[in-house]
């Protein structure tokens, strides 16, 4: 009997992500995630995922140089930005624009681990740049240059919003983006292992990835989590909400995990941002709607939140409009995705599982008239 979902199955060998599900562990490269989340930045972090280490400061400084001075978009992407519907969603924008970049990438078609790399640093550097320029063409703002000063999260909240951020949410942002960096095998990541074991080139292996994020049950479950917190509105209403769900055999967004059968430890960070944040913003809604919630569905079935849950209200306080919650999980999530590429390249096998057929057989085929 095959298992459904590829459920424990294990499909490579890695050293770049760990995830012990029981234990409610997840280490990088060696280095727990409660360590990296409170003491690295997430441009540290990609280095750590790209090459195998923690950077000496002239690393780090040369990787962030090639990330910061790479974010502006090829002039025909950004008019072809203005030319999308406006409705389309972030996702689908970031997924088509993802695979126009290709076209006018300077490495063409050398897919070798020096220009994949190369690319995977453009691709990082422009992610944000896509994401922010969108949300400014459909809400007619005008689109801000980006400034290679910053860090990846202090630019995107400027770009996104026209004013530099301050302190506390470009430090929640960074946080959140290290947090959702990698993730072992995940469905995305997989989808652009796959994507590139068959030696396609590194934008079509990150196109699979984006598709594959943007499904509610991966990356897709944070929007669908802020959508049900203001659906709710009120604390004392949220016991009541989730009951009737549950009651209905309705899925809870931002609850359960293929892997981890206790707290998701990405979830205890980003549950202290969401109470920070509302303490500060002086509306502790969100946060106390969301530990209403996650009591409930734990009492009842037994389910931790995982990381798209507390992601949402974070996200949601920092003033990002709802639909961008995914696009800045995969902004994070292209630091990973390049890791697993560049590792999948360099030792590459086809990715070519089998299937148990459960069809017919000896079947005689009968002309349309006779059937
Ligand atoms: C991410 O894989 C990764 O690492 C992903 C990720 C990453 O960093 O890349 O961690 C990011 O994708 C987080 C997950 C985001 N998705 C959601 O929050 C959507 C809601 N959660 C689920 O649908 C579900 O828990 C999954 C998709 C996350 C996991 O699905 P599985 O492993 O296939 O489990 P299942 O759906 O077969 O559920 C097993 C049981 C079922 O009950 P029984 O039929 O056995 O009685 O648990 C129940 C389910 O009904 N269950 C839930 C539930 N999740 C599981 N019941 C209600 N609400 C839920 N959220």
């Amino acid at each position: 009997m095959v298992k459904a979902g590829l459920e424990d199955i294990v499909a490579a060998e890695s050293s770049i992500c760990d995830v012990d599900g029981t234990a409610g562990r997840l280490i990088y490269r060696g280095y727990d995630i409660h360590d990296l989340a409170e003491n690295s930045t997430f441009e540290e972090v990609i280095y750590l995922l790209w090459f195998g280490q923690l950077p000496t400061k002239s690393e780090l400084d040369k990787l962030t140089k090639d990330l910061n001075s790479n974010r502006a978009l090829p002039k025909p992407v950004i008019d072809a930005l203005h030319n999308y519907p406006k409705k389309a969603l972030p996702m689908e924008v970031l997924r088509t624009a993802v695979s126009m970049l290709s076209m006018y990438d300077p490495d063409g078609d050398d897919n070798s681990i020096p220009a994949s790399t190369r690319k995977a640093t453009r691709l990082m550097a422009q992610f944000p740049t896509i994401v922010a320029y969108w949300d400014c063409i459909r809400n007619g703002r005008d689109l801000k240059a980006p400034k290679e000063d910053l860090t990846i999260a202090a630019n995107f909240l400027y770009m996104l919003k026209g004013e530099t951020p301050d302190e506390v949410s470009t430090k929640s942002l960074d946080i959140a983006l290290i947090l959702h960096a990698d993730h072992e095998l995940n469905a995305s990541t997989f989808a652009g292992r796959v994507a590139a074991a068959t030696l396609t080139d590194m934008y079509s292996a990150v196109v699979a990835a984006i598709g594959t994020l943007k499904g509610p049950l991966h990356g897709g479950a944070n929007q669908e989590v802020i959508k049900m917190l203001i659906e709710i509105n009120d604390p004392e209403k949220a016991k009541a909400y989730v009951e009737k769900k549950l009651a209905e055999h309705q899925k809870m967004m931002g609850f359960g995990h293929r892997v981890y059968k206790t707290e998701d430890p990405r979830a205890h960070h980003l549950r202290i941002m969401s109470e920070e944040l509302g303490k500060r913003l002086k509306d502790e809604r969100w946060y106390k709607m969301s530990r209403e919630i996650e009591e409930v569905v734990f009492k009842q079935k037994g389910l931790y939140a995982n990381v798209d849950f507390y992601s949402a209200s974070v996200y949601y306080m920092l003033g990002i409009p709802i639909d961008l919650f995914t696009p800045i999980f995969a902004i994070s999530r292209m630091s990973g995705w390049a890791a697993h590429i560049l590792e999948q390249l360099s030792n590459n096998r086809l990715i070519r599982p089998r299937a148990d057929y459960t069809g017919a057989r000896n079947l005689k085929y009968a002309a349309i008239t006779s059937r």
